[in-house]
């Protein structure tokens, strides 16, 4: 199936029934805040981890940090460093670059926006400085890809996702990752990126329950933010982890599993994102597998064609974000990730901010376009097609004045 088949009609989406994420499986309620984080909180988000995006391991064996360091870099603006993290077990090694923007006469220690680029590093600023990714990528004419390897031609290919110099006008920082340096992104039964530093003697791949490429993903989110915890110029404490589309659906659960992101936003993030999955319009966990059978755990298979019997659904790992800020945005011509699915599930995962006491999202239907809503949840949505333009970052940089 392709996009062009897929159901785009609000009439045809299917009744269904949602779980409720404050009401335990023997029916009983989730009374107060305590019990919520004591019993609901572990027990949804292990619902998560065994039949949507797998089980991730923790920090591997060894982790090495080589920083180069240029306070002068963007004319004066920034302070860049580049990273070079290597992970090792004593036998198996990966390696993955790190960008970090700070600016330069901000505040210090600075909040920083973390997220994952889908065409390496040298790709979101012309900055000749940024080392060009030598790493596997998809085929991509347009961004300068010649057999699979980044060329000088793509240095700032993806710039305009990118808005480098506001983001350290408006006061942040801006660290970034190579997404494929994690795990390249195709199905090649997980033999390369961070998954065999993890294969139990004789393990060929992930068992059932296991992670894929978005849990291999969101890990590295959790270990840029290790790195982080380490860097004296960064404020870890105040780190929103963000991302656009796969990458969102990354962005969503690493902050759902790490509690350390104190921010977390989701860019039309769609199926296995923010979308509610029931609803079955634009993508849907079918075709998400047989598109992307490495992206999930193989449980998640499971449910193609079956939703209904997901004993979860996507506002419930919104939900695992709270109390923490929560920002989802959708484009209004990207009606495959489904614009209103997404909107739904932030709406839907307001009772367990309120129950625990951060307020929730203040809109009762979908916002007009690039009207946000910001309470504890923001919404907006923009005219266009999917993408992560300048208009999404304004409204995100001012989500985060408001509440990082
Ligand atoms: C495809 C896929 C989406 C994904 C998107 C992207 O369209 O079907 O689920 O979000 O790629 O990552 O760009």
């Amino acid at each position: 199936m392709n996009q062009s088949e897929a159901n785009y009609d609000e009439e045809l989406v299917p009744a269904y029934t949602l779980p409720d994420p404050l009401t335990f499986p023997d029916g009983a309620p989730v009374a107060d805040a305590a019990t919520w984080v004591a019993r609901r909180r572990p027990e949804v988000l292990a619902l998560f981890e065994e039949h949507v995006y797998g089980r991730s391991p923790g920090r591997p064996g060894r982790v090495d940090y080589a920083v180069e360091s240029d306070v002068g870099a963007l004319e004066g603006r920034a302070t860049r460093r580049q990273v070079r993290v290597t992970f090792g077990n004593g036998e198996a090694e990966a390696r993955v670059e790190l960008l970090l923007y700070l600016p330069s006469g901000g505040p210090r220690p600075a909040p920083v926006f973390l997220g994952l680029n889908f065409a390496g590093n040298h790709a979101i600023h012309p900055d000749p400085a940024i080392r060009l990714s030598t790493a596997w990528m998809r085929p991509n004419v347009a961004r300068g890809v010649q057999s699979n390897r980044a060329t000088e031609y793509s240095r700032g290919a993806v710039a305009s996702r990118w808005p480098v110099e506001r983001i350290l006008e408006r006061g942040y920082g801006l660290a970034t990752m190579y997404y494929g340096d994690l795990d390249p992104d195709y199905d090649d039964g997980f033999r390369n990126g961070v998954h065999p530093l993890f294969n139990r003697p004789g393990q060929l791949g992930p068992a059932a329950d296991e992670w894929g490429a978005i849990g291999a993903w969101a890990w590295g989110l959790s270990r840029a933010l290790d790195y982080l915890e380490t860097d004296d110029d960064v404020d870890a404490a105040r780190v929103a982890v963000m991302g656009l589309s796969r990458l969102g659906k990354t962005a969503l659960w690493a902050g759902a599993q790490d509690e350390r992101f104190a921010m977390v936003i989701s860019n039309e993030s769609g199926c296995g994102g923010a979308a509610l999955s029931r609803r079955r319009f634009g993508e849907t966990v079918q075709i998400i597998n047989a598109a992307f059978p490495h992206w999930f755990c193989a449980n998640f298979k499971k449910y193609d064609e079956r939703e209904n019997n997901l004993p979860v659904d996507q506002h419930m790992l919104l939900a695992l974000v709270a109390p923490r800020p929560l920002y989802v945005s959708s484009a209004a011509e990207d009606l495959w990730a489904d614009p209103r699915g997404e909107f739904l599930a932030a709406k839907l995962a307001e009772p367990v901010y309120r129950l625990l006491g951060a307020g929730g999202l203040p809109a009762d239907d979908m916002p007009g376009l690039n009207e946000p809503a910001m309470g504890a949840i923001g919404y907006h949505i923009r005219p266009g097609p999917h993408d992560l333009t300048d208009t999404d970052w304004g409204f995100f940089l001012d989500f985060a004045d408001r509440r990082l």
